[in-house]
């Protein structure tokens, strides 16, 4: 533990993980140090703990998985303290710009405020390891992933989370995600660093367990569509409970986009 966040190190990644819990929701959000490299910078909620978690790890530069603010929270700390920040040239103009988040969220992970990244190219190079950037959109569409071929690991932001996606934030694209995971699968590895699910062990094996899973609910809802029900119906079909961060969120997560964002495609 370092100032209330969970950390620890697996095989030579050092990794800090918050928990934040919220009308009865609950969720870690971990950031990954290797060899001199920052992956995301957590939210500014916990800004305090996270900046003096940074200022015992040797960070000389700093990737951002995606612009979402649970991600990016620090990096305007991070970057006042000289330290260069990459994010995905689609996202350089979003995080030049506070982030307008609704309300749920500011509470959630606190604000956003304005820096100035630099675009990442397709590799990142840190002192003894040459990280490639791999394009793999659909949770947003600036997303990376960040590929150790030494370690054979993975940094995958928010492209994994879970095996059984049940909820997912209204701009997410279903069948974009499925292609995202076959882009990962091509590669050889073992671990997974996940943004909120932290170290993924058997990470390949999890990954295929994701991309069979939205396969075969694609197959499910393209049925049940061509059957002639309507993505309310199909929603409460597949996913009849309705999660609290659904009302929480006034819908901005909800089982509903999975649905629509796999017809939409179709
Ligand atoms: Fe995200």
């Amino acid at each position: 533990m370092v100032g209330g966040l969970i950390t620890g190190k697996h095989e030579g990644v050092v990794y800090a993980g918050c928990t934040i819990k919220l009308f009865g929701t609950r969720l870690n959000t971990y950031v990954y140090v290797t060899d001199g490299l920052l992956v995301d910078t957590g939210p500014s909620r916990y800004n305090r703990e996270y900046a003096n978690f940074f200022r015992t790890q040797p960070v000389k530069q700093v990737v951002l998985t995606h612009f979402h603010e649970d991600h990016s929270g620090n990096a305007p700390w991070l970057e006042k303290q000289g330290i260069a920040v990459y994010v995905h040239p689609a996202a350089v103009n979003v995080c030049r710009k506070p982030a307008r988040l609704p309300f749920y969220r500011f509470i959630f992970w606190g604000a956003r405020e304005k820096f100035n990244p630099l675009p990442v190219g397709n590799t990142l190079k840190t002192k003894h390891k040459v990280l490639q950037v791999l394009e793999v959109p659909g949770h947003s569409p600036d997303h990376i992933a960040l590929y150790d071929p030494a370690e054979g690991a993975i940094f995958t932001g928010d492209l994994f989370v879970t095996p059984k996606t049940r909820i997912v934030m209204r701009p997410e694209n279903i069948p974009q995600i499925m292609q995202s995971l076959r882009v990962l699968l091509r590669y050889d590895f073992q671990t997974v660093y996940c943004g909120h699910a932290g170290v993924v062990d058997e990470g390949k094996k999890m990954i295929q367990m994701k991309l069979d899973y939205l396969e075969n609910l694609r197959g499910e809802v393209l049925e049940l569509y061509n059957r002639g029900l309507s993505i309310k119906v199909i929603n409460k079909k597949l996913f009849p409970k309705t999660a609290p961060l659904t009302y929480l969120s006034g819908k901005e997560w909800a089982s509903e986009h999975i649905i629509r964002s796999i017809i939409e495609d179709s």
